[in-house]
């Protein structure tokens, strides 16, 4: 008689691993929420207005971008890979998701506020340390996104950029304006928003879709690129 199976044990990279790792971006980002509703994670900064993206709309956006081939390894192999920047990083939670679900892809995190950045810093450190993240892939650097010295700082070549991200603070014409004449032309401005309405005109859009996360209305993920 065959043996019965027995209980599945987990791979090291399992579901469980996963649904551990899931659970400490989300206390590393959004305790405070559940710790305190008060404390909104919300605030004006050097350049404009902090407010964090719900961790969930982050993966949700991101899970689309990925099925788009707009993140992933494939988007750029060999010595220079193409990297993603996050246009004001706030406290480093899109870098960090992204690291999570895209390991291997390039990403730059980039945040004015000094304060902020140091957040960002010490939250992907210890995410790094806990092997969360694998934070070889990740850069965080402060300064203007609209400023090339910023990039040129940090050794980033522009014109390996094949995604910029943005959560819209007042700043994403100047930013599509920056993307639109700095960066190659197939780059994808991403704009991820809980303003429907909102639109720049620095590039043509390419596509718009609503992301849903949980039990909160939708937010909007617009795609602008010069190139079709
Ligand atoms: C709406 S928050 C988004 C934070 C984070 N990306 C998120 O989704 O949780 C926008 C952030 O962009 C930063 N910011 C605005 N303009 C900037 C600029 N020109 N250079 C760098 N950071 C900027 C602000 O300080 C703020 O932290």
């Amino acid at each position: 008689m065959p043996e019965a199976p027995g209980p599945r044990r987990p791979s090291p990279g399992g579901p469980i691993r996963r649904w551990r790792i899931r659970r400490r971006l989300f206390a590393t980002f959004e305790g405070h929420a559940t710790a305190d509703r008060r404390a909104l994670p919300i605030r004006r900064t050097v350049r404009g207005i902090w407010v964090a993206t719900p961790v969930r709309v982050i993966e949700a956006a991101a899970g689309i971008l990925s099925a788009a081939g707009l993140l992933g390894r494939s988007a750029g192999t060999g010595s220079a890979p193409y990297h993603v920047i996050d246009a004001g990083s706030g406290d480093g939670r899109v870098p960090a998701v992204i690291a999570w679900l895209v390991p291997g892809q390039a990403v730059l995190g980039i945040e004015a506020d000094a304060m902020l950045h140091a957040r960002a810093r010490a939250q992907l450190d210890a995410l790094g340390a806990a092997g969360v993240i694998d934070p070889a892939h990740v850069r965080l650097a402060a300064g203007d996104y609209c400023d090339p010295e910023t990039y040129g700082a940090q050794g980033i070549a522009l014109g390996r950029t094949r995604l910029v991200l943005n959560y819209p603070d007042g700043n994403q014409h100047r930013l599509a304006r920056f993307v639109a004449t700095r960066c190659p032309p197939e780059t994808t401005l991403a704009l991820l928003t809980h303003d429907r309405d909102l639109s720049v005109d620095a590039l043509p859009l390419r596509a718009r879709q609503d992301v849903r996360a949980g039990n909160g209305p939708p937010w909007s993920l617009s795609l602008y690129r010069r190139s079709g």
